[in-house]
């Protein structure tokens, strides 16, 4: 299922990065983007997921945020998660890049976690850049925040439909996946600019391009290895084996 090539690519590296989609927290419950499932089938997310829609339509976009920050705290890192955090014990440095709003990475316990799209949890005063979380707040889900500083709106600390990466992310992002040694690729539909530009980064500069996903994406013919399966069950694998690999 898995090649040598891999196993001796990792045995030898210092510097190893994930990218995680919505597909890495499917097993935990949340709905992925464009699954059979997916967020999109229940929601017009692309019109609602907007600054316009934030102005204009101000409560049934926060009806559906809270509505979203409610599922992310009823739920539980999975096996997927905690493999990635089992891999710090493993090799002396690894980045994890989620497009993943949901900080289910965190939770499992990983320390280099680089937030590409925010975390819902978080929010900020679109007006004055109040950070409520920051001050110790906690933002009731039933309601339409106000900034308590200037009374403008409360927005959450996520990355909208039609607004820019925060750029300082964005440029960690591509030194970890230029500079790591193997890169993995897991559970995203590889179709987003700009994470999905990183994978081809990471390859560019050396790196052995791994992707994990249920089925194939416009990635996996240019993965040095793809492996179908879901991340809760093959992430866990490769931990196991590579440590059995490293006591030998
Ligand atoms: P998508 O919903 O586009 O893709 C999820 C991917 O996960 C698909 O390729 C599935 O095949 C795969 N998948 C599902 N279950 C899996 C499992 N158990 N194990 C492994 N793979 C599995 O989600 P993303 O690629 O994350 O951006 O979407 C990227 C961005 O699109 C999101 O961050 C969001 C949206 O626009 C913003 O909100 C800014």
């Amino acid at each position: 299922m898995f090649s040598e090539k891999l196993f001796k690519r990792l045995y030898h590296a210092t510097h190893i990065t994930f990218l995680t989609g919505a597909g890495i927290s499917a097993e935990s419950g949340v709905p992925t983007f464009r699954g059979k499932d997916g967020l999109w089938n229940n929601h017009d997310v692309m019109q609602l997921a907007t600054p316009l829609a934030l102005k204009t339509n101000t409560d049934v976009f926060w009806e559906f945020y809270n509505w979203r920050r409610r599922l992310v705290t009823d739920i539980e890192p999975n096996l997927g998660h905690y493999a990635l955090v089992d891999f710090e014990r493993l090799i002396s440095q690894v980045t994890v890049i989620t497009q993943n709003v949901d900080g289910l990475h965190q939770k499992a316990g990983s320390t280099d976690v680089l937030e590409l799209h925010g975390n819902i949890m978080r929010s900020r005063c679109s007006e004055c850049g109040y950070l409520p979380e920051a001050d110790g707040k906690v933002l009731a889900f039933d309601k339409i925040p106000y900034c308590p500083k200037c009374n403008g709106l409360i927005r959450p600390d996520v990355v909208l439909f039609n607004e820019n990466l925060n750029s300082t992310i964005l440029y960690q992002a591509q030194e970890a996946s230029a500079t790591c040694e193997v890169f993995f690729s897991i559970g995203t539909s590889s179709l987003v600019e700009p994470a999905a530009s990183l994978p081809y980064i990471a390859k560019a500069n050396g790196a052995y391009l791994v992707e994990i996903n249920v089925e194939r994406t416009p990635l996996s013919d240019n993965a040095d290895e793809f492996i179908e399966g879901k991340s809760g069950k093959i992430l866990p694998m490769i931990t196991v084996l590579f440590e059995k690999i490293r006591e030998k």
